[in-house]
């Protein structure tokens, strides 16, 4: 018979699992926050942007196709997902590159702020 008991002590959570013959205790860190993007440029991306074409600008901030989403939020920023945004017409825009903008997914400044300055530059290593 397979039993899992879950319990709560602190910000940890203990669950244990049982089989027949063995069993399996593991702790794993609960958090009720949001994930947070790592800073993958302090500075914004200048792009050429087609009106009425569909692009999916990274959140998340892993992406290797910087501003744009390449799908790495699914096994490095679960939580995350990419802002899918179509433009009114043909332009040039400067998106987020620091993933802190309010005005999603444009530049707003925010990456002048001391905690983007101050924060170290996530550097992918695989
Ligand atoms: S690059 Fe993020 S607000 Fe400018």
């Amino acid at each position: 018979m397979n039993t899992l008991l879950a319990k709560v002590e602190h910000k940890w959570i203990t669950l244990k699992q049982s089989w027949a013959t063995t069993t399996t205790v593991c702790k794993a860190q609960v958090s009720t926050l949001p994930p947070e993007p790592v800073i993958p440029s302090k500075k914004p991306f200048k792009v050429d942007l087609l009106g009425g074409k569909r692009y999916s600008w990274c959140s998340c901030g892993h992406s290797k196709n910087q501003p744009f989403c390449d799908g790495a939020h699914k096994s490095k920023a679960l939580g995350l997902f990419p802002l899918r945004f179509i433009p009114e017409k043909d332009g040039t825009v400067w998106l987020c590159g620091c993933k802190h903008t309010n005005t999603l997914p444009y530049c707003d400044g925010t990456h002048k702020q001391d905690f983007i300055t101050s924060a170290p530059l996530h550097r992918d290593t695989d």
